[in-house]
């Protein structure tokens, strides 16, 4: 006798793949792409989905979506990705010195700091409070 395991595994794939495309959908601006950032003389359209990625060193100070549980690092989500992307680019010369953020915004390239703006753009804020 067979036994119908395919039939359930093959949905449960189905369903978890929607719960997925509808968590990143429910994210506001999170399937969003394609705002653009000025750097340096260079227009570059940032990637949302790509920063999400390239920012797992990020959340270690930064807080799992931009949001910091921690009063002397700063919380990103929301912020203007023309901002974000003028500060990452001035730490990464050294306009803005800091020693706690250069190491880790030494080697992006400004795609990487494109795609990292529009990431922590696109996050909702936290409240004020
Ligand atoms: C080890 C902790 C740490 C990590 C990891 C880290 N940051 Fe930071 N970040 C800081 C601190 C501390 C500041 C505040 C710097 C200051 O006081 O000038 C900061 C500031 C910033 C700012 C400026 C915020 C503002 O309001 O001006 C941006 C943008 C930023 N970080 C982005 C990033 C990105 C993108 C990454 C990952 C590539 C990252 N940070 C990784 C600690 C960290």
């Amino acid at each position: 006798m067979k036994w119908p395991v395919a039939k359930p595994k093959r949905t449960s794939v189905i369903v978890s793949g929607a719960l997925g495309l509808l968590f990143i959908l429910s994210q506001p601006g999170l399937a969003q792409t394609g705002q653009t950032v000025q750097i340096g003389q260079a227009e570059l359209i940032g990637d949302v989905l790509a920063g999400q990625r390239k920012a797992v060193l990020c959340t270690l100070c930064h807080g799992p979506a931009g949001v910091s549980a921690n009063p002397s690092m700063p919380s990103l989500a929301g912020q203007q990705a023309q901002y974000l992307a003028n500060q990452i680019k001035a730490f990464k010369t050294g306009l803005r010195a800091e020693v706690t953020m250069y190491p880790y915004v030494q080697g992006l390239s400004d795609q990487d700091i494109a795609d990292l703006a529009v990431y922590y753009a696109a996050l909702p804020p936290r409240w004020v409070r």
